[in-house]
């Protein structure tokens, strides 16, 4: 685990509130794990790793200052990586239906393990994905409704999305990305618990990415 400097490359913009930032530096981790970003208020803020364009990749959502101090202001990043659980999905045909924010994580996967990616995004998006993508509610409900069945389901995206996603489909491999609010990232401050049919679980450590059964 590192605890050092990161230097941004690329900023590019995915829709109206979301951006892709690239690293020039390259260092080994595995899908689904995660970087604690640190910001000016010195709160470290996590982000889901991937790669987008060969390079070492996180999707930034601008909720806030510290969210815009990454995309907008600083160069250089104090982080913490990798961390969290890698992710190793059934063998068969699956399908990672995920937000804008959660673009990166996807990229990754379609080129590990040639899965189909859907990207679901409330507003347009700015240039063409190399993978499919619906805009607004209304069609990605319509997508959802008519999608064929998939040996396994990555979802990873807000709340509500997820919500929607697991109740229109049946099957024993569905996997979610859960992004709770996270203080440390290493199984110290105990933010990021969540009860499980296991018991209580917490997302930096024994996640992000649960199985929907146990949820
Ligand atoms: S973020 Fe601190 S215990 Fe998980």
């Amino acid at each position: 685990m590192e605890n050092t400097y990161l230097t941004k490359k690329d900023v590019i913009q995915i829709n109206e509130d979301t951006f892709i930032v690239t690293f020039n530096e390259k260092f080994k981790f595995d899908e689904g794990q995660f970087i604690m970003i640190q910001t000016p208020s010195l709160t470290r803020k996590p982000f889901i790793l991937g790669t987008w364009k060969s390079n070492i990749a996180v999707s930034v959502q601008i909720k806030g200052k510290g969210t815009k101090y990454i995309v907008f202001e600083e160069k250089k990043f104090k982080a913490h990586f990798p961390l969290g659980n890698k992710f190793i999905p059934p063998a068969g045909n699956g399908i990672v239906i995920a937000s804008p924010t959660c673009i990166t994580l996807a990229n990754l996967l379609h080129e590990k393990y040639s899965c189909n990616v859907l990207i679901g995004s409330k507003s347009k998006i700015n240039f063409e994905l190399p993978f499919e993508s619906v805009v607004g509610n209304e069609d990605f409900s319509k997508k959802i409704k008519t999608l064929k069945p998939y040996d396994w389901y990555l979802v990873s995206g807000s709340k509500q999305m997820e919500e929607f996603v697991l109740s229109n489909i049946e099957s024993k491999n569905v996997f979610v990305s859960l992004e709770e609010y996270m203080g440390c990232g290493i199984g110290a401050c105990k933010s990021c618990a969540v009860f499980t049919k296991d018991g209580v679980k917490h997302v930096c450590t024994d996640g992000p990415i649960f199985r929907r059964d146990i949820l």
